[in-house]
């Protein structure tokens, strides 16, 4: 196979912004670059808005306050918190950290995250606004509220699920494989929590060892290397609860190669001008999982990505813990599953410190007189 296109921009490149480790290739760094995307993902989000407000009967719009008039200023408010927050940069983990973690030699440490107004126009696509294009998605796919679980695939510092929790959706979940990325969003978690209008849960898990993502209705994941992809669409399609995958890609190339799209498709709702805060752009491919198209993605994904090696570890675990946390009672548990992480967190440095000054001791005294 040749090697992906998006392996190549995504792998660690030549600059890197200092913002939340976000990668920005030199083209996009480009004098003026910046300011053209920013310009154009001005005027799509104003196209899209018209085409929304154009939009009649949102099934939303049942609750007391309509989470749309409110939902940017809600993910302008948490990200203004969540900023103020001393973010982890993930480590470069040693050979031995990565077998106890059990990241694989594609996970590459892409970190970052969208910015609140490019991750609206998704919760607004999910909500039937149309795009550039006048495609909408239909209204069997919507997101729903009571009934539906979102869950961000990778959920790095848990944005993107507290955004979403401004509605009153069934759950709002995200899982990631690095553990620093875990503990910043519980970091976030305890910051913001007061606002959140849904149960929310957040924990460690690899996308590429869990075998169902039930109860999850609305999955959202930020794709990159080619492994990711192909187990992303393995791990969807055979998840029966999810009805709509939010990839976010810079190109369609994977997502065709693992049946997710197909030229005759028209019921994929496409918003172009997606971006990091440090001007990357993508784009967000709002996918309805049909049973054909759920099909086509088994059938492309092969047998390879229906059992992956050491899944029994992870066997139904997800489903366990989503619904432990998000169950009525389940706030209390998370809240202390999150507490208790962060003591824990908190008194891990100091025993390594005093571990590393112990054998830098124990160095001292051993070394020979000069
Ligand atoms: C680009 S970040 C996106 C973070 C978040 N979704 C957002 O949009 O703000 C991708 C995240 O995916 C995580 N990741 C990579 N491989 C993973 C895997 N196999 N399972 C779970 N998470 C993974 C990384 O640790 C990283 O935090």
């Amino acid at each position: 196979m040749p090697p992906s296109k998006t392996l190549d921009v995504l792998t660690p490149p030549k600059r890197r912004s200092t913002r939340r480790g976000s990668y920005i290739s030199e083209s996009e760094n480009a004098p003026g670059k910046k300011e053209s995307i920013a310009r154009k993902a001005k005027i799509e989000e104003k196209d899209e808005s018209k085409v929304l407000e154009k939009r009649k009967g949102n099934d939303l719009s049942t609750t007391n306050e309509d989470p749309l008039c409110t939902l940017a200023k809600h993910m302008s408010k948490i990200n203004r918190i969540l900023n103020k927050i001393h973010e982890h940069v993930s480590p470069k983990f040693t050979a031995s950290e990565r077998k106890k973690y059990g990241i694989t030699e594609e996970y590459g440490g892409i970190t970052g995250t969208l910015r609140p107004k490019s991750i609206e126009r998704v919760a607004r696509a999910l909500l039937g606004a149309a795009d550039d294009k006048g495609r909408a998605l239909s209204k069997e796919f919507w997101l729903r509220d009571n009934e539906s679980v979102f869950c961000d695939i990778g959920s790095g510092t848990g944005r993107p699920v507290f955004y979403f929790a401004h509605m009153r959706l069934r759950a709002c979940v995200g899982f990631d494989i690095d553990p620093a990325q875990v503990m910043n969003s519980f970091h976030g978690y305890q910051k913001v929590k007061d606002s959140l209008r849904c149960p929310v849960a957040l924990f460690k898990g690899d996308s590429t060892k869990i075998d169902s993502l039930a109860p999850v209705t609305h999955a959202f994941a930020f794709l990159g290397y080619s492994s990711i992809v192909k187990f992303t669409s393995a791990l969807v399609a055979r998840s029966p609860s999810v009805r709509v995958l939010v990839a976010i890609v810079l190109h369609d190339a994977e997502l065709r190669e693992n049946g997710l799209l197909h030229d005759d498709d028209d019921d994929i709702v496409r918003l172009k001008g997606i971006q990091m805060p440090g001007g990357n752009s993508y784009r967000a491919v709002v996918i309805p999982l049909t049973t054909s198209r759920k099909k086509r993605v088994a059938a492309c994904t092969g047998k390879k990505c229906r059992r992956v090696k050491g899944a029994a570890s992870d066997k139904n675990s997800f489903t366990e813990k989503v619904l432990k946390y998000t169950s009525p009672k389940g706030k209390a548990a998370f809240d202390a599953f999150v507490a208790e992480s962060i003591q824990k967190q908190a008194s891990a440095p100091r025993a390594s410190r005093s571990r590393r000054a112990a054998s830098n001791n124990a160095k001292e005294e051993k070394a020979p007189e000069r």
